[in-house]
């Protein structure tokens, strides 16, 4: 697909909270307004790498967010406690803090992304990764993190093609935390 790649701006964040939310209901039992609030922190602690893929009509296909230091969405989470407070408790905790405490500040986090429905299998993800990891290679990162559910075969897919190796995996929630890295 004929994609171009920016940081999002006011009028996509609609779009990217219908996407995200239909992207993970059942896991993370995530509201608009969580959703909503992760992308608020997200967004400016991942700069020009949160990449918002659009087509040619200028829809969202897609959406990465890459995080360069994890300490700028910890220190802000911090900041607006109780909320965040709230967060950690909750399964979808793992979008504020992802379980991988050890190697929390070496180097740069894929911490979440999806493809719209109506695109997917048709290499849009293959495509926003590629443009990812790229930028942060130029970046000057040499390690990049990403977790998953066991259960996820197309993000498994994609960490192989990318050379991605598994590093840990862990019981989390009644499924298998695995924990990958990308040494660039
Ligand atoms: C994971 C996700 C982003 C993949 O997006 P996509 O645009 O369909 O991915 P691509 O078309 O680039 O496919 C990537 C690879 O995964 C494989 N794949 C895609 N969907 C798959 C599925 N449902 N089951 C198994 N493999 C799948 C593809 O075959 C491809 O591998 P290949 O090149 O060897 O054929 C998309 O399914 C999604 O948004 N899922 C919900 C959100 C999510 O899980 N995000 C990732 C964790 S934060």
């Amino acid at each position: 697909m004929n994609l171009t790649f920016s940081q999002p701006i006011q009028k996509d964040i609609e779009p990217l909270i219908d996407i995200f939310y239909e992207s993970f209901p059942k896991n993370y039992k995530l509201s608009k307004t969580v959703i909503k609030d992760v992308l608020e922190l997200y967004i400016p602690a991942a700069g020009k790498h949160f990449l918002v893929a659009k087509n040619p009509k200028n829809e969202i296909a897609a959406f990465i967010c890459g995080v360069k230091d994890m300490r700028k969405p910890l220190t802000q989470a911090l900041k607006t406690l109780p909320k965040s407070l709230t967060f950690l408790t909750k399964p979808h905790s793992r979008f504020i803090i992802p379980p991988l405490f050890v190697q929390l500040f070496s180097g740069a986090h894929l911490v979440f992304g999806s493809t719209h429905s109506k695109y997917r299998k048709q290499g849009v993800f293959t495509e926003v990764m590629q443009k990812s990891i790229s930028q942060l290679k130029k970046d000057n990162v040499k390690k990049i993190w990403f977790e998953t559910l066991d259960g996820n075969q197309a993000i498994k897919r994609l960490a192989e093609k990318f050379g991605f190796k598994l590093i840990k995996q862990f019981p989390y929630e009644n499924q298998t935390w695995s924990i990958y890295l990308l040494r660039l």
